[in-house]
C-alpha cells in the first residue's frame, strides 16, 4: 500500500476561535451489570469545536464507544454534565433531544446499518422521508449527497452490490442529508481493510474541509490516527493525552 498518496490535510488554525458546539464536564459513566458496576468513563472533560475533525484513539474497553455514545445523544451520563450549544443535555427535553438527533447530527456505523431492500439513494433519502420532506426533494438531495461520496453512478444499487467501502459511503451519504452539525462515526473503518478504511477517513475530512461539518470517529488504526491533528486518546476510561 502506497501510504504517501494519502495527503490528510492539516486542521486551520481558525478552529480554534469557533464556538464549541459540545461540552464535558467531569463526565462519568457506569454501567450496572447484575450485581458489578463497570465504570467505563470516570472524569472526561473535553470540548468540540465546529468545524473539528476529531479521532477518540485507545485500545479495545477503553470506553471510545461510552464516549461517542453520550456525545449522539444516545446514552446519558451517570455523573458530570455534557453541554450541547452551551446548554446541559439533561435540561433538553424529550421532543429537543429528538430534533436535535434528526437535525444536528449524523451517525456512522461500523457495520453500515443500511436498509437491504432498498437501493442506495432510498437509504440516502430514508432520514428526510422520516422528516416529511417531499419524496421527490429527498430523492433529489439524496442524489446531490451520494455524488458528494464518489458514487453518482450506484443509485439504483441495493447494498448487497456494493462493496464495504461503497456501502460506508452511503451510510456516510445517509449522516449528511441533512446537513447535521456534527457526525458521529463509531469505528467507521473497523470492517474495511486498511487502505479502504483510510480512503473513507479521507473523504470524511474532505467533506469536513469543503462543507465545514464537524466529525468524530473513533478507532485503533495507528495509521489512521497519525494523521489525525486532534486526537483524544482514552486509556481505562480517562484521556491520556490532553
Ligand atoms: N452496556 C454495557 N453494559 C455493561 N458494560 C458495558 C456496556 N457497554 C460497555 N461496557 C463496558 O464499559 C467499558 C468500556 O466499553 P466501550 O465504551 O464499549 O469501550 P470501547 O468502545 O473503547 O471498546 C468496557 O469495560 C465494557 O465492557
Ligand atoms: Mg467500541
Amino acid at each position: 500500500m502506497n501510504s504517501t498518496t494519502i495527503e490528510l490535510k492539516k486542521q486551520p488554525l481558525a478552529v480554534a476561535a469557533e464556538p464549541a458546539i459540545i461540552e464535558f464536564r467531569g463526565v462519568e459513566k457506569t454501567y450496572q451489570l447484575g450485581t458489578q458496576q463497570i465504570q467505563a468513563l470516570k472524569g472526561i472533560d473535553l470540548t468540540i469545536r465546529a468545524g473539528e475533525f476529531i479521532a477518540v484513539a485507545g485500545p479495545s474497553g477503553s470506553g471510545k464507544s461510552s464516549l461517542l455514545n453520550l456525545v449522539a445523544l444516545i446514552d446519558e451520563p451517570t455523573k458530570g454534565k455534557v453541554l450541547y450549544d452551551g446548554t446541559e443535555v439533561e435540561k433538553f427535553s424529550d421532543n429537543e433531544i429528538t430534533h436535535f438527533r434528526s437535525k444536528k447530527i449524523g451517525i456512522v456505523f461500523q457495520n453500515y446499518n443500511l436498509i437491504p431492500v432498498l437501493s442506495a439513494v432510498e437509504n440516502v433519502a430514508f432520514p428526510l422521508q422520516i422528516q416529511s420532506v417531499s419524496k421527490t426533494d429527498s430523492i433529489r438531495r439524496a442524489k446531490l449527497a451520494l455524488r458528494e461520496v464518489g458514487l453518482g453512478d450506484y443509485f439504483n444499487h441495493r447494498p448487497a452490490n456494493l462493496s464495504g467501502g461503497q456501502r460506508q459511503r452511503v451510510a456516510i451519504a445517509r449522516a449528511l442529508v441533512t446537513n447535521p452539525e456534527i457526525v458521529i462515526a463509531d469505528e467507521p473503518t473497523a470492517a474495511l481493510d486498511s487502505k479502504t478504511g483510510m480512503d473513507i477517513i479521507e473523504l470524511m475530512q474532505e467533506l469536513n474541509g469543503s462543507k465545514n461539518t464537524t466529525f468524530i470517529f473513533s478507532t485503533h488504526d495507528t495509521q489512521i490516527i497519525s494523521k489525525v491533528n486532534h486526537v483524544i486518546e482514552l486509556h481505562d476510561g480517562l484521556i491520556v493525552n490532553a
